[in-house]
C-alpha cells in the first residue's frame, strides 16, 4: 500500500479521553489532520463541546462527549453513546490524568482520590474500550503515560524556584504501571487484531517559570521543550495501519534529554 494511504485515518473513529487539556488538543488536531472522526471526552461538558465546536470551526471531525473516568456509570453511557452515534470504535487514546495530590508529604487521601481516576477508573475506560474496539473488528489503543514513569524526577530543574520542585509520587507511580500495563493488554488480547502502544512524553511548554524551562532545556539535547507539533506523527503512526507491526511497546518522546 502506498505509505500515504497507510498513514490515513479516514473513517476511523476515534476516542481521546481528556481531549480538551494540553496534549488532548495537540493529539486531537493530529488525528483530524489525518482525516479520523475524533471523539473527545471529558467531565465538563460545556468545556469539552465548546472546544469541539472550535476544531469543527477549523474544519475537523471532531465531536464532545461526557466521561468520568472515575464513575462506571458514565464509562458505560460513553459507550453506549459511541454505538449510538457512529457504530463503532477503532481507537482510543487513553490520555486523561487527575492531579489531585500536590506533594510527597500530602494527605494520603489525595493519592487515593488519584488512584481512584489514574488506576481504577482508567483500568475500567481502558477496558470497556478494549472491549468495543474488539466488537469493532479490531484497531488500535494508545495509552499516554510519562516520562515520569520511566525516570525519577530531576529535582535540580525546580532549583531557585519557589513553590516547584515536591513532586507528587502518585503521577510517577500510575504512569509507570501503565507502561506495564500495555505489554500485558498486547500479550492478553493476542490473536483479536488490536494493539496496544505507549507513548511517554516529556515536558510540554506551557508558559512554565522561566528559570523552571533554563534548567530544563540545557539538559535536552534539541534545546527546547515539547511543542504542540511534537507528539503528533507518533500517536498517528500508532493509530493507523502505518504502524500496523508496532505492539506492546513504550516510546519516550523527549528530545533526546534521557539519551
Ligand atoms: N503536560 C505535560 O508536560 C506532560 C508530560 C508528560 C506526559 N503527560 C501526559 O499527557 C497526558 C495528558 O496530560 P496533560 O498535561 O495534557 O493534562 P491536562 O491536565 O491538560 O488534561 C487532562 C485532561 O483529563 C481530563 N480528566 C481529568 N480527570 C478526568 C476524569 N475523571 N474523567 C475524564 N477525564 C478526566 C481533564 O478534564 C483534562 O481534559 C497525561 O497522561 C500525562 O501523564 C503530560
Amino acid at each position: 500500500m502506498n505509505v500515504m494511504q497507510l498513514f490515513s485515518l479516514k473513517n476511523k473513529v476515534v476516542l481521546v479521553t481528556g481531549g480538551a487539556g494540553n496534549y488532548g488538543r495537540s493529539i486531537t488536531e493530529g488525528l483530524g489532520e489525518a482525516g479520523a472522526t475524533v471523539i473527545i471526552a471529558s467531565r465538563n461538558i460545556e468545556a469539552i463541546e465548546k472546544v469541539s465546536a472550535d476544531f469543527r470551526a477549523g474544519g475537523w471531525d471532531v465531536h464532545g462527549m461526557q466521561v468520568d473516568q472515575a464513575d462506571k456509570a458514565s464509562v458505560l453511557r460513553l459507550k453506549e453513546n459511541i454505538i449510538r452515534q457512529f457504530g463503532k470504535l477503532d481507537v482510543f487514546i487513553n490520555n486523561a490524568v487527575s492531579r489531585p495530590m500536590k506533594g510527597y508529604n500530602a494527605p494520603i487521601e489525595q493519592f487515593d482520590e488519584s488512584m481512584r481516576v489514574n488506576a481504577t477508573g482508567m483500568m475500567d475506560i481502558l477496558r470497556e474500550m478494549t472491549g468495543l474496539i474488539i466488537q469493532s473488528g479490531g484497531g488500535s489503543v494508545i495509552n499516554i503515560s510519562s516520562m515520569m514513569g520511566m525516570y525519577a524526577p530531576v529535582y535540580s530543574n525546580y532549583d531557585g524556584i519557589p513553590g516547584m520542585g515536591d513532586i507528587a509520587p502518585d503521577y510517577c507511580f500510575h504512569n509507570a504501571g501503565l507502561i506495564m500495563l500495555t505489554r500485558f493488554m498486547a500479550k492478553t488480547h493476542a490473536g483479536k487484531n488490536i494493539r496496544f502502544n505507549c507513548i511517554s512524553p516529556g515536558g510540554l511548554f506551557n508558559n512554565q517559570p522561566e528559570k523552571f524551562v533554563e534548567n530544563y532545556c540545557k539538559k535536552v539535547p534539541l534545546g527546547r521543550m515539547a511543542n504542540n507539533d511534537d507528539i503528533k506523527g507518533l500517536i498517528v503512526l500508532l493509530s493507523s495501519d502505518a504502524g500496523a507491526y508496532i505492539n506492546g511497546e513504550n516510546i519516550l518522546i523527549d528530545g533526546g534529554l534521557y539519551a
